[in-house]
């Protein structure tokens, strides 16, 4: 058993294996209790902050949604009708919210702000996406490919497209439960250099293999899990065009995928863009477990919470 009272969630690297593996079991029990209608509000008489400086639709209402079905209260903060908008400090944000809550999502756009955050809470901050991470969402992945195939070992994931945060987060992921991760991504898009060094590091308690390369084909050869991403995420709205010239060779489409495993799976975080980082035959087609993922948004953030507060 292993105890996450009062921990930050801000990136996958901060947990022990045994300590992802906990999430993900408590996650799968969760799930069957919220199927069977039995009891498990284990949170009640407690807050959750929710402070969103981006838009989201799963993040939001199945964090929202866990809190309720565990007994707790959610508040959904906008970022612009905080004082935090008109320039009150993190540092005082996260004083004056630890008086009255006992937990802090934050979806932002800077890491940095996430970190400061939490230096200053005394409660648990919870990263529901920046431009650098989103581990909640590759709790989620990982609960999923649990569910799939049963286990991690000797199993291989593919993730083709942007080095972004899903692609950091996974990096994290499967070095921490053991799976092997190749990533294929656009010269000039690669994953952040810091990121694949830690990721490394993880690796090594585990013994899975990653590889960081540019051929798809590659990457996703074999591969027991297919996954992929936005060419252009929140914040890159200025870039959409130059990444769709850049990105094409990078779709997920049938051709692709006939180099993975025959039982492969697809996954996605949503949303997706048919016909631009994954076909509609891909994500609509028998192998895509993508409606499943974002189901696990909820039972693997329900373990996050009461593992966490
Ligand atoms: N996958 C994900 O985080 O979705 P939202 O942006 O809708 O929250
Ligand atoms: N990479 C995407 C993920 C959205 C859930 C983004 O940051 O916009």
């Amino acid at each position: 058993k292993v105890d996450l009272k009062g921990r930050d969630l801000l990136s996958l690297h901060d947990f022990s294996p045994d300590e992802v593996t906990a999430i993900i079991e408590l996650a799968g029990e969760l799930k069957e209790k919220q199927n069977f209608k039995i009891p498990h509000a284990c949170l009640q008489g407690k807050a959750l902050g929710l402070i969103f400086q981006k838009s989201s639709t799963r993040t939001r209402v199945s964090f929202e949604v866990a809190m309720y079905q565990l007994g707790g209260y959610p508040m959904f903060l906008n970022t612009n009708d905080l004082q935090l908008g008109r320039g009150e400090s993190i540092a005082d944000t996260a004083r004056v919210l630890s008086r009255y809550l006992d937990g802090i999502m934050i979806r932002t756009y800077s890491h940095a702000e996430v970190e400061e955050l939490a230096r200053y809470a005394t409660i648990p901050v919870i990263n529901g996406l920046t431009d650098l991470l989103h581990p909640c969402q590759i709790l989620a992945d990982l609960q999923t490919i649990k569910e799939r195939k049963g286990t991690f070992a000797g199993l291989k994931l593919a993730y083709v497209g942007d080095g972004n945060n899903i692609c950091h987060s996974l990096l994290f992921g499967c070095a921490k439960v053991g799976m092997d991760i190749s990533v294929a991504c656009p010269e000039g898009y690669m994953p952040d250099g810091e990121i694949i060094r830690l990721a490394r590091e993880d690796t090594l308690l585990t013994g899975s293999k990653m590889e960081v390369l540019t051929d798809p084909v590659e990457a996703v050869s074999g591969a027991d899990v297919v996954v992929t991403d936005v060419w252009a995420s929140m914040g890159q709205e200025a870039e959409q065009n130059r990444r769709a010239g850049v990105f094409p060779p990078y779709q997920v489409n049938e051709k692709l995928v006939a180099h993975a495993a025959q039982d492969y799976i697809f996954l996605h975080c949503l949303p997706a863009h048919r016909g631009e980082e994954v076909s509609a035959e891909v994500i609509d087609g028998p192998h895509s477990a993508v409606w499943d993922e974002a189901e696990n948004r909820l039972h693997a953030q329900k373990a996050v919470l009461a593992l966490l507060l």
